[in-house]
């Protein structure tokens, strides 16, 4: 125990400059404080041209909901995932939030409704970094990204519509853990060079051998016609021929696909 009659205990001395500054949190807010639902569509009718934008979303949250809880959860350098992105409120509060208090949030909104996902996230979110209307301009910028085909069929095989270019991003980055240097054409095995470590895919017959199995096989063949490297070279492909021995005298690492190929 501590103090002049032993009967107190430490505290920590927390400065006001330490403190984030803004309303103390609450468990009820209030519509006056965080909006309501008309306001949220009245919001959503301002900035997008979707016709009936108020009906397919009933319960839209208001802008300064959502920033509210941004304030409350966020630093100013956070990232914020909305899964279920809809009508891109999450991210319009984050490049309001971001203005306000010059923070450099980042945000990833992910919508499954391709209508939705660009005729409403996508626009609502580019019309509130350019300003629209009398909307102030807020500032930022966004990538529109779409899905690729899944990777792997249900029995676990290579789906047979990845393509080549496609499959070897998803290698290189789960090799490396960065992205392909520069996106494959499909006409050379070597996909990049990470660390001093060359990456190559023999996937689709790339080395011109259309057969089902056909170059997709580590042969010494195949081996003699890969773009040379004196490092470690990690090499894809569905079956190898060569020896333990070769391949450590080499400095091969040989990965199967589909078994060997990382899915995070
Ligand atoms: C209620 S809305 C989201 C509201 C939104 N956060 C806002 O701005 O108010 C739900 C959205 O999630 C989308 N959605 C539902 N399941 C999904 C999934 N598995 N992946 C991506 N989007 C999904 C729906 O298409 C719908 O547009």
């Amino acid at each position: 125990m501590v103090g002049k009659n032993k009967d107190s205990i430490p505290q920590i001395k927390r400065f006001l400059s330490e403190v984030k500054q803004g309303v103390v949190p609450q468990t009820l807010w209030t519509y006056k404080e965080v909006g309501h639902t008309q306001e949220a569509k009245k919001e959503l009718v301002a900035i997008c041209d979707f016709e009936d934008s108020a009906s397919v979303f009933i319960t839209p949250k208001p802008v300064r909901l959502i920033r509210r809880i941004l304030e409350i959860a966020t630093d100013k350098d956070s990232l914020v995932l909305d899964s279920f992105a809809g009508s891109g409120t999450t991210g319009h509060a984050v490049l309001d939030l971001n203005r306000a208090d010059d923070g450099c949030r980042q945000f990833i909104l992910a919508e499954m409704d391709e209508n939705i996902c660009r005729n409403v996230t996508a626009q609502r979110i580019e019309r509130a970094i350019k300003g629209h209307g009398t909307q102030l301009a807020l500032g930022g910028g966004f990538r529109y990204c779409t899905l690729a085909e899944p990777l792997f069929d249900e029995r676990g095989n290579i789906n047979e519509k990845v393509t080549f270019p496609d499959l070897a991003a998803h290698v290189f980055f789960t090799e490396t853990g960065q992205p392909i240097p520069k996106r494959a054409t499909g006409k050379t095995p070597l996909l990049g060079i990470h660390n001093d470590t060359a990456i190559y895919l023999l996937f689709n017959g790339v080395l011109g051998d259309k057969q089902p199995d056909g170059g997709n096989i580590l042969t010494n063949d195949v081996l003699r016609n890969l773009p040379a490297h004196n490092g470690t070279k990690v090499i894809y492909g569905i079956a190898c021929r060569l020896s333990t021995q070769r391949l450590k005298r080499d400095n091969i690492i040989f990965r199967q696909t589909p078994y060997e190929i990382r899915t995070r």
